[in-house]
């Protein structure tokens, strides 16, 4: 099983691998794969449960699908996503909300940067709460940042990220994640602190990379963003799949003999004898 350390220990040796699950069977397979950590993100919210915003998603949807997520994991970390009501409505739920995870089996929780993250951070660390946050574009309150755009793109912007940064390191995040920064910005703030950064969107330089599992392997198909590189067309397979099933329905070929079950000659003549 992978750890805290572990992970922090990668630094500079290793990179390191995440990807979101939300299911039982998923987190089996990308278990099975190798991947170092699986976060049950809020992303659940759009990619998952259809909905517009990743704010909209409860306590009690993420602790569901996490109880989900531990059952089939035996090797990698998994982090608990804090959704937006777990912490930033009222940041006195944060200690709580963020223990439901950890009972739940999670290493750790993550949170997005906000006006008072760093409060956040430091009232979950001195429950010894393990926590990775995340910040550059941060879903939970994008309407404050312009909308969906690369985050730290001039001198001001950067300085900020790079402040935070330092700051969520020295308030004991274990690792943090930078979504949609430019690659150089991404690799100077990965190079001033000692805790690993996990890029989605922010280029090479990070010490790991993070995607969301049904942008790459195809299953969401509403909006890719530029940074998301498909490895699979599963939806256009399960489109495949279900036609054909389909087809198979209507023009009788399935089921055939090999996917049905047979009584002997013997029992059914019997049986035919005594209910025609
Ligand atoms: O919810 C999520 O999937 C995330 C990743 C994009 C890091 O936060």
């Amino acid at each position: 099983m992978i750890q805290i350390k572990d992970i922090k220990q990668a630094k500079n040796k290793a990179k390191i691998s995440m990807l979101t699950a939300y299911s039982y069977p998923l987190a089996r397979i990308i278990d099975k794969a190798g991947i170092d950590i699986i976060l049950v993100g809020d992303s659940l919210a759009n990619v998952v449960l259809g909905m517009d915003s990743t704010r909209e998603v409860t306590m009690s949807d993420m602790l569901r699908h996490t109880q989900a997520v531990v059952r089939g994991v035996e090797h990698a970390l998994v982090v608990g996503d804090m959704p937006y009501v777990a912490y930033q409505e009222d940041i006195k739920l944060a200690v709580e909300n963020a223990k439901k995870f950890i009972q739940a089996g999670c290493a750790a929780v993550k949170v997005e940067w906000f006006e008072d993250c760093l409060e956040v951070v430091k009232l979950l660390r001195k429950e010894n709460i393990q926590v990775m946050a995340h910040i550059g574009l941060t879903p939970q309150t994008v309407e404050k940042l312009g909308g969906f755009k690369t985050q730290g793109k001039d001198l001001e912007t950067a300085k900020k990220l790079i402040d935070q940064a330092l700051r969520l390191e020295k308030q004991g995040c274990f690792a943090i994640v930078l979504e949609c920064v430019p690659d150089r910005v991404a690799g100077l703030i990965t190079k001033k602190i000692n805790a690993p950064t996990i890029g989605i969107g922010s280029g090479l330089y990070c010490d790991g990379q993070v995607l969301v599992t049904h942008d790459m392997l195809g299953i969401f198909d509403r909006y890719t963003p530029k940074f998301v590189k498909k490895y699979a067309d599963l939806s256009n397979e399960i489109l495949k799949a279900v036609t054909s099933f389909k087809d198979e329905v209507s023009n009788g070929v399935y089921p055939d003999k090999k996917h049905s079950f047979a009584i002997s000659d013997e029992e059914f003549e019997k049986l035919q004898q005594e209910e025609g």
